[in-house]
């Protein structure tokens, strides 16, 4: 058969399974490239994050890495179930590893990261992603999620040094050949964002945003950029329900 610029799209894509997403994404996104998820609390970054590694396992056969940075695993294995997702099964599967990396947050004493403790002053950057290389290879995960990648990136001082440490980071992810998403929080409602430079060193970024509109809330979701890749980068409405989110690629919002 003939290798069509079609095949060759297909195979550059790592589908993100979501309803509505893939075609604002012509596939899905970029293989092996990291892609910024931001937006504000409650936009649905970690429902998205979730939804995009377990139709990774169970429609591709793609076995998936979590790094929560902010939330317990009890938390999120509690949250996923509520939209049928068992993350605990597909754990005991050997489909996802989930590292918890959250104390980071509420333990200034020690740190726990997988099945390693360490003390708040030796964990860093290079801790974490030695575990995401050792979970990678031990299931062979093909989509890494970190969430949120600034609780990470603000434990450094200064800008210089937290955009080092994102490009450390973002070297290391790219190095798994794993496709990558990770999240970052927005300050306030709007454009501007806690660190910017996060996006100029992602190959894409997508942007979650709830709008008032009149007396309601909606959700919209845009790709802003996404390189080597055609995209729709017109903002679509989007909604979360009890399977997850879906994206209405042919709504207009304006
Ligand atoms: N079953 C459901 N139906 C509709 N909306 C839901 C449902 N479950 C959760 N939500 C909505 O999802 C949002 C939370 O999603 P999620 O935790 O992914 O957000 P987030 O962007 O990760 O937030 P944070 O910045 O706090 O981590 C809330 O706004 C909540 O209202
Ligand atoms: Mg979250």
């Amino acid at each position: 058969m003939a290798d069509t610029a079609a095949d060759r799209s297909a195979n550059s894509r790592t589908p993100t399974g979501i309803p509505g997403l893939d075609k604002l994404l012509t596939g899905g996104l970029p293989k092996n490239r990291t892609i910024l998820l931001c937006g504000g609390p409650g936009t649905g970054k970690t429902i998205m994050s979730s939804q995009f590694l377990v139709n990774g396992i169970l429609d591709y056969e793609d076995a998936g890495v979590y790094v929560s940075l902010d939330e317990n695993k009890v938390h999120i294995f509690e949250e996923m179930l509520d939209f049928g997702w068992d993350f605990e099964e597909l754990e005991s599967n050997k489909k996802l590893i989930f590292l918890e990396a959250s104390p980071i947050r509420y333990l200034p004493a020690e740190i726990k990261v997988g099945k390693l403790t360490v003390g708040r002053k030796e964990f860093s950057m290079a801790t974490l992603i030695e575990m995401i290389k050792t979970s990678v290879k031990e299931i062979g995960a093909k989509r890494i999620v970190v969430d949120p990648v600034t609780t990470l990136v603000f434990q450094y001082d200064g800008v210089v040094a937290q955009r080092n440490a994102l490009v450390e980071l973002m070297e290391a992810l790219a190095d798994t050949g794993a496709t990558c998403l990770i999240t970052t929080e927005l300050r306030r409602p709007g454009f501007e964002r806690s660190i910017d430079y996060e996006e100029y060193l992602a190959h894409g970024v997508i942007l979650l945003q709830q709008l008032q509109v009149g007396k309601s809330l909606l959700r919209v979701i845009q790709i802003e950029k996404m390189r080597k890749t055609p995209v729709d980068n017109q903002p679509r409405p989007y909604r979360i329900t009890d399977t997850g989110i879906e994206v209405f690629p042919r709504e207009s919002v304006l």
